[in-house]
């Protein structure tokens, strides 16, 4: 047994754009506890994005490996790798990505239904988590009827609904007003905290930061 739920070991991450190869993560190693919530900082282009992708095996590094929960998952196929991803990890991004001709409900929902939750109780655990979230009152409202702040909290319970091990964030608030964005990520914290949900938040917000249990920063390809 460990405590540790996500650990990347030495992760090398480069692109080769027009002929150049960019070094963009250069060995770059990162624990995280279970329970824990850890901010990413770094500035514009220093390779958060490319991090978070790489922890949620959205992308895969070059060189170096993602252990989930003590499972190593560089080298497994991409079934599996697609299977950890949509049990263990949640994605919250700066845009919501909610389906606009879905409401706040069904955009809860349909993840859950496609990894083969039946209906009646999909629907209860997203009406419960968006309850929680205070948008109660909003079930039957398309993202285009919702503001910025109510979907980014839809957003959030489609991340969180299924208890996911670690959740990824990045730049949750970046596209909201500072007051509303502190709204947002205050419910953020207290459902992941109350779920017991490990999670990596990339945020410019140093406020914020100040709240997590610690922080991260990235420059040159590695964290301190
Ligand atoms: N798919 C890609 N192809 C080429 N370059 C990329 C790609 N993704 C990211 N980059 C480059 O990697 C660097 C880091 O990007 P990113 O991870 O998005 O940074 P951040 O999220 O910190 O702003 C940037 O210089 C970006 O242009
Ligand atoms: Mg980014």
């Amino acid at each position: 047994m460990t405590d540790i739920i996500l650990e990347l070991q030495n992760i090398h991450r480069h692109f080769i754009q027009g002929g150049k190869d960019l070094h963009i993560l250069k060995g770059l190693d990162f624990t995280m506890q279970k329970g824990e919530i850890v901010t990413l900082v770094g500035a514009s282009g220093s390779g958060k994005s490319t991090l978070l992708q790489i922890a949620g095996l959205l992308d895969g590094a070059n060189e170096g490996e993602v252990v989930i929960d003590g499972l190593a998952c560089a080298g497994l196929s991409d079934n599996k790798r697609t299977r950890i991803r949509r049990h263990d990890v949640g994605f919250i991004y700066q845009f919501h990505h909610l389906l606009p001709e879905f409401n706040a409900i069904e955009n809860v929902i349909l993840p859950q239904i496609i990894a083969g939750c039946s209906k009646g109780h999909a629907l209860k655990k997203a009406t419960e988590i968006l309850e929680k979230l205070g948008m109660g009152e909003r079930l039957d409202h398309r993202p285009s009827e919702l503001s910025g702040g109510e979907q980014q909290r839809v957003a959030i319970a489609r991340a969180l609904v299924d208890k996911p091990k670690i959740l990824l964030a990045d730049e949750p608030t970046g596209n909201l007003d500072e007051a509303t964005g502190n709204g947002v990520m205050n419910e953020l914290l207290r459902l992941s905290r109350e779920e017991g949900i490990s999670a990596l938040i990339a945020t410019h917000n140093s406020d914020l930061a100040k709240k997590m249990d610690r922080c991260v920063s990235l420059h040159n390809g590695l964290l301190s």
